[in-house]
C-alpha cells in the first residue's frame, strides 16, 4: 500500500490571508461554444444560448465555465483560428451578449474563464493581411515565422517540420518565403520573439481582465517559442502520443506501473522550450494587478508530469491540464500511476493538480473505455472502426467520474459528461469540419465525433439544441438545423430525461458534486487504501473520510465491513448483503459511526 500525502497539499495556492483561491479545487465545466445551445436557431450554439443555460449549470454544482473560442473567427479550426480578440465573432453574438453572459454567470455564482489563443492568428487577422503584401523582413512581417526556403532556389521548405494536423508545416507566399504553421495553413505561427507580439497579447489579456473574466485557459500554451534556428526535427509531429488501438490485446496494465499514459519521447524543437517560461512569469504579474485570485491553465502536451508542472511554478500559472491522467485511460495501474506522479509533482512545486478525462480534441471516454481495449487514445472515430459498446463504456465513464472528482484539486468537465454522452461514432465523412481529417487524407477521424451538439429536450426537433421547426431533428436542407448532426441514439441522453431522474448520470454528477463540497475532497488528500490491487484491478484510496473504491478487473470486489455508501456509480453496483462491487462500477464509502454496517 503506498500513501500519497503531497507536500504542499495543505499550502497549494494559499492567498495571504490562508484562504485558498476558488480554482484550487474547482470543478471547472468546459462550454464548446458552438455546439452547447443554439439561442439564435441558426443551427449554431451562441452567448445567448450559454446564458439561458447557466441555470442547468449552476444547478449541475459546477464552480466555473471555460468557453472556448468565440471570437471573429473564419472557423478554419472550429474558432481557434483567431481573427480578432477583441471581439465576438456575429456567429456567436456580440461584446454585450458577453458582458449579458458574464454578468449573469457571476450573478450565480459561476466564474467563467476564456481561452486564449497566443501560438497563431487566423490568416484573415489584419497582421497576417498586412505581412503578406509587405517586404521580406520587413516589420510586418516579423510578426510570424516567415523564413527563406531552402535548396537552390529557395523551393524547398525552410526545415522538415510536419504540422500537428498533417502535410507541411511550411507554406510558400507569392514573393517566395515561407510562413510556419504548426497547425492548419490558416493558423500562421506568431513570433514570440518579437516585442510587439508579446505587447499585444498583454495588451488582450487586459481587455478580458478589465471585462471582469475570471482566467483564461491558454492554448498551445507549450508551443509558443520556437528553439534556436529551427532544427530539423524527424519524429512524427503530434501533441500527444497515446497507446496505439490494438484491439484484443490483453492489459492489465500492472507492468507499466510508472506510464501515465505520456511515453517519454525527446522535446520537439517547437514544444516546451525553456523560454516558455517566461512569458507566462509576465502574464503572472499582470494577472496579480487585478482582484479576484484571476487564472490562467495550460493546455501543455508536456512529459513527464515533472516538466509540466514548471508551467504553474508560483510565479506562472495556476493550474494545468492532466493529460496523463486522461491518457490512463479504464486501467487501474495507469491511473494509480498518474494520481501519484501528479500529486507528488504538484506537492513540489506547491500547486493543486488538476483532473480531466475528455475535451474536444479526444474521443469521449464513456467511447474510448468501451473499446476493447479502454487504454487506447484514437484520434477520432468512424464508420469503418472498431465501434464501442455503448452500455460497457457509459458504466466505465461513470465509475471514472466518481473517480476524478473524488481526488483533490481541480477537476474539468466536459460539457456533455454529465449527461453520459458517448462520441458521435458513425459521422459521414461529408459532415466533418475538422482539419486533421483533411490534412491526413481522413487517417485521422478527427474531433467531429466529441462535437456534436447537445440533447436538450428528447423529444423536440434537433434535440432541443435550438428552435428548430417540427420535423427538422436530422440533417436537412433548409438549414436550420444543428451544424453536426446528432445520432438518434442522443435522446435518450437528453437533459431533460436526466435532470432530476432517480440514478441518472446529471444526478450521478450532481451529487457526487455536492458530496466532493461537503467532504471537502477537493482540498483533501489521498492515501491508497488497503483494498487498492491494480494488478486485479482494483484502485480505492481514501480521501478524508471518503473511502473510494473503482473496480476495473473481471471480478467482483469485496467491501469491508462497517461503512455506508455515499454514491455508487450504478444502482446495483454493490450486490448482496455481504456487500461486493461489480465490475466496471465504483462507490464512495463511508465509516459508519458506529461500527455498524450501514449498506
Ligand atoms: C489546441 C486546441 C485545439 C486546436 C489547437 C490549435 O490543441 O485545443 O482544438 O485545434 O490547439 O489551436
Amino acid at each position: 500500500m503506498s500513501s500519497t500525502t503531497p507536500a504542499g497539499t495543505a499550502t497549494f495556492g494559499e492567498t495571504a490571508t490562508g484562504q485558498h483561491p476558488w480554482w484550487a479545487d474547482a470543478v471547472i465545466y468546459q462550454i464548446y461554444p458552438r455546439s452547447f445551445a443554439d439561442g439564435n436557431g441558426d443551427g449554431m450554439g451562441d452567448l445567448p444560448g450559454i446564458r439561458s443555460r447557466l441555470p442547468y449549470l449552476a444547478n449541475l454544482g459546477v464552480n466555473a465555465v471555460w468557453l472556448s473560442p468565440f471570437y471573429v473567427s473564419p472557423q478554419a479550426d472550429a474558432g481557434y483560428d483567431v481573427a480578432d480578440y477583441r471581439a465576438v465573432d456575429p456567429r456567436f453574438g456580440t461584446l454585450a451578449d458577453f458582458d449579458a453572459m458574464l454578468a449573469e454567470a457571476h450573478s450565480l455564482d459561476l466564474k467563467v474563464i476564456v481561452d486564449l489563443v497566443p501560438n497563431h492568428t487566423s490568416d484573415e487577422h489584419e497582421w497576417f493581411q498586412a505581412a503578406l503584401p509587405s517586404q521580406p523582413h520587413s516589420a510586418e512581417r516579423q510578426r510570424y515565422m516567415f523564413r527563406e526556403g531552402s535548396g537552390p532556389d529557395g523551393s524547398l521548405p525552410p526545415n522538415n517540420w510536419q504540422s500537428i494536423f498533417g502535410g507541411n508545416a511550411w507554406t510558400r507566399v507569392a514573393d517566395g518565403q515561407w510562413y510556419l504553421h504548426l497547425f492548419d495553413t490558416k493558423q500562421p505561427d506568431l513570433n514570440w520573439e518579437n516585442p510587439e507580439v508579446r505587447e499585444e497579447m498583454v495588451s488582450v489579456l487586459r481587455f478580458w481582465l478589465d471585462r471582469g473574466v475570471d482566467g483564461f485557459r491558454i492554448d498551445v500554451a507549450h508551443g509558443l517559442v520556437k528553439a534556436e534556428g529551427l532544427p530539423d526535427w524527424s519524429e512524427r509531429a503530434s501533441m500527444v502520443e497515446g497507446r496505439e488501438h490494438s484491439p484484443g490485446v490483453e492489459d492489465t496494465g500492472a507492468e507499466d506501473a510508472d506510464i501515465t499514459g505520456l511515453e517519454t519521447e525527446p522535446t520537439p524543437p517547437y514544444f516546451d522550450q525553456p523560454g516558455v517560461h517566461a512569458i507566462y512569469r509576465e502574464w503572472n504579474s499582470v494577472l496579480s494587478e487585478y482582484e479576484g485570485n484571476r487564472m490562467l491553465v495550460a493546455e501543455a502536451w508536456v512529459e513527464p508530469a515533472e516538466r509540466l508542472f514548471h508551467y504553474v511554478r508560483k510565479d506562472e500559472m495556476q493550474q494545468a491540464f492532466n493529460f496523463g491522467f486522461l491518457l490512463a485511460g479504464w486501467n487501474a495501474a495507469r491511473l494509480q500511476a498518474s494520481i501519484e506522479e501528479s500529486l507528488l509533482e504538484a506537492g513540489k512545486v506547491g500547486a493543486p493538480s488538476t483532473w480531466v478525462l475528455s475535451n474536444h480534441d479526444t474521443v469521449r471516454h464513456t467511447s474510448r473505455f468501451g473499446l476493447s481495449d479502454p487504454t487506447t487514445f484514437p484520434k477520432g472515430l468512424s464508420a469503418d472502426d472498431e465501434q464501442p459498446d455503448e452500455a460497457l463504456g457509459l458504466a466505465r465513464g461513470r465509475a471514472a467520474a466518481l473517480v476524478m472528482l473524488a481526488l483533490p484539486g481541480s477537476a474539468y468537465l466536459y460539457q456533455g459528461d454529465e449527461l453520459g454522452l458517448p462520441e458521435h461514432t458513425t459521422l459521414p465523412h461529408s459532415v466533418r469540419e475538422d482539419p486533421a481529417f483533411f490534412r491526413t487524407g481522413g487517417v485521422e477521424r478527427g474531433r467531429d465525433g466529441c462535437r456534436v451538439p447537445l440533447p436538450w429536450t428528447a423529444a423536440s426537433p434537433g434535440f432541443g439544441f435550438g428552435n428548430y421547426p417540427e420535423g427538422n431533428s436530422g440533417p436537412n436542407d433548409d438549414g436550420a438545423r444543428p451544424w453536426l448532426p446528432q445520432p438518434e441514439s442522443f435522446a435518450a441522453y437528453a437533459a431533460d430525461r436526466q435532470v432530476g431522474v432517480a440514478g441518472s448520470t446529471f444526478e450521478l454528477y450532481r451529487r457526487a458534486l455536492e458530496l466532493r463540497r461537503a467532504h471537502r475532497l477537493g482540498s483533501g488528500a489521498v492515501e491508497f487504501s488497503e483494498l487498492n490491487d491494480p494488478a486485479r484491478g482494483v484502485l480505492s484510496f481514501r480521501n478524508g473520510d471518503v473511502l473510494v473504491v473503482a473496480n476495473m478487473g473481471g471480478a467482483p470486489v469485496k467491501l469491508p465491513a462497517g461503512y455506508g455508501m455515499l454514491a455508487a456509480s450504478t444502482s446495483d453496483a454493490i450486490r448482496g448483503a455481504a456487500g461486493v462491487l461489480a465490475p466496471d462500477t465504483s462507490a464512495w464509502l463511508r465509516m459508519v459511526p458506529n461500527g455498524s454496517t450501514g449498506r
